[in-house]
């Protein structure tokens, strides 16, 4: 282990004594002490007792400037007023298991919003992972097949189907352990950026849909022409908004790319904060959930019959309403703002490397303009060791990355929470020029 793995590990260590005493109590609850993937960490994961703004503090009582903010849930940060306001206004009735006007209310503005929905129907679940299963089940039945297409890296969620393509390369034979071959051999995992081989799969027929990662890193062609060739093939398009909704722009991606799915699953800003997954779009599709009065044979042998505990519990939707509602009002403040903050994060990134002389480069999504997951990509020849001094380096200065490694922002970093996270970004860059875990920038 060098020096500088050492000293960065002995001062975390010491930051974080509380921290470290929970997760000895955590492995003997959960395997490897975590409830979630991108929560495992090494030497061991910082536990948090409270959130507030941009800004989380742990056990031990140093503070964070936060860039997880809630799995991207959260564009307007922590505890703001505005949501947890009317949160208030429902906890006395979660969940009545009935319908409300609110899951009216919800619904007119997730039409209003999504370019897909406007004239077609939604439907809420628990989920954005559980909406894809939804999504993926109407365009079987509503196209009569079941091949799913699905493209390299992309995440859906953890649905056996669609959590085969996410892991790789090889994508397809990585993390599928557990996935019948049955269920596996009716996916077709494509790269990006390559409509010729797509037009072959969509050619050789039996494809009932695409799914389509909005936040992933595609070209504007390509989307377009995965639209073209899906109308032509007759493929359900499915777009998967969970993390591009409301964060590319009010509309998503579909508004920022202008390109209308037939389908869109949305999930995480769409609940406000609150646990939450949606399918919107086409009638002609979504109407596959409609019951059909004295239609016997469409009721029982056409109609999906699906349940589910959590759809539309006044939490999500009240907290997702108003969320959208604060969109809608304040698009033109919103959006903005956000580019302002990601372009600050970029360019921190690339000055970082520049002045410490590393190959290195900012990536995220969108590509032409990252928005969200904005993070380094170190040379080729990076030591495997780079992201973990990475990572410490920005714990131990007060920067909390999601996953260990990105930014997903909201809109209210001040200018001190920015100087914070540049600062954190210098020094990890520093400390990989130290120990040589990056190559040196090409002359
Ligand atoms: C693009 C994308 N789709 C789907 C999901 C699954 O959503 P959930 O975790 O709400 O099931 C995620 C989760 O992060 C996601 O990033």
């Amino acid at each position: 282990m060098s020096a500088l793995i050492e000293r960065l590990e002995k001062e975390y260590a010491e930051k974080h004594p509380g921290s470290k005493h929970l997760y000895e109590r955590a492995l003997r609850c959960f395997a490897s002490g975590v409830t979630h993937d991108a929560r495992y960490a090494r030497p061991f994961p910082i536990y948090m007792v409270k959130a507030d703004g941009t800004r989380k503090w742990d056990v031990d009582g140093n503070d964070y400037v936060d860039y997880v903010m809630g799995h991207g849930a959260l564009l307007f940060g922590y505890n703001d007023e505005r949501l947890t306001a009317v949160l208030e206004d429902v906890l006395a009735y979660v969940h009545m298991g009935s319908c409300t006007e609110l899951e009216i209310e919800w619904a007119e503005m997730v039409k209003k919003l999504v370019p897909c929905a406007r004239d077609g129907l939604v439907r809420a679940c628990a989920c954005g992972g559980e909406a894809i299963e939804m999504a993926t089940r109407l365009a079987r039945i509503y196209t009569g097949r079941d091949r799913v297409v699905i493209h390299e890296n992309c995440y859906h969620g953890k649905w056996e189907l669609i959590n085969i393509g996410h892991s790789g390369p090889p994508y397809g034979l990585c993390n599928v352990r557990g996935i019948p071959k049955a269920v596996r051999d009716l996916v077709t995992i494509v790269p990006y950026n390559k409509p010729e081989l797509l037009r072959r799969v969509f050619a050789e027929g039996d494809v009932a849909c695409i799914i389509f990662q909005g936040n992933a890193p595609y070209t504007r062609d390509y989307i377009r022409e995965v639209r073209e060739l899906t109308t032509e093939y007759g493929v359900v398009f499915i777009l998967d908004e969970v993390v591009s909704g409301f964060r590319y722009a009010a509309g998503g991606a579909q508004e920022y790319y202008g390109v209308t799915p037939d389908i869109a699953v949305l999930g995480k800003i769409v609940g406000g904060g609150a646990p939450i997954g949606a399918v919107c779009g086409s009638r002609e599709i979504m109407k596959y959930h409609e019951f059909r009065d004295g239609d016997d044979y469409w009721n029982r042998f056409v109609r999906i019959r699906v349940g589910g505990t959590w759809n539309a519990q006044p939490l999500s939707i009240r907290a997702g309403l108003e969320a959208m509602r604060i969109i809608d009002r304040e698009r033109d403040e919103i959006y903005p703002r956000l580019y302002e903050i990601c372009d600050k994060l970029t360019g921190f990134i690339e000055d970082a490397a520049e002045t410490s002389g590393i190959e290195a480069s900012a990536a995220g999504v969108p590509p032409e303009r990252p928005m969200v997951s904005i993070r380094p990509r170190f040379g080729s020849g990076a030591s495997p060791l780079a992201h973990y001094v990475y990572y410490l380096s920005l714990t131990n200065s007060g920067v909390n990355p999601f996953g260990g490694f990105r930014f997903i922002p909201c809109v209210k970093y001040t200018e001190e929470d920015l100087k914070r996270t540049e600062e954190a970004i210098r020094r990890a860059f520093d400390n990989l020029r130290e120990g040589n875990l990056v190559p040196p920038k090409k002359p």
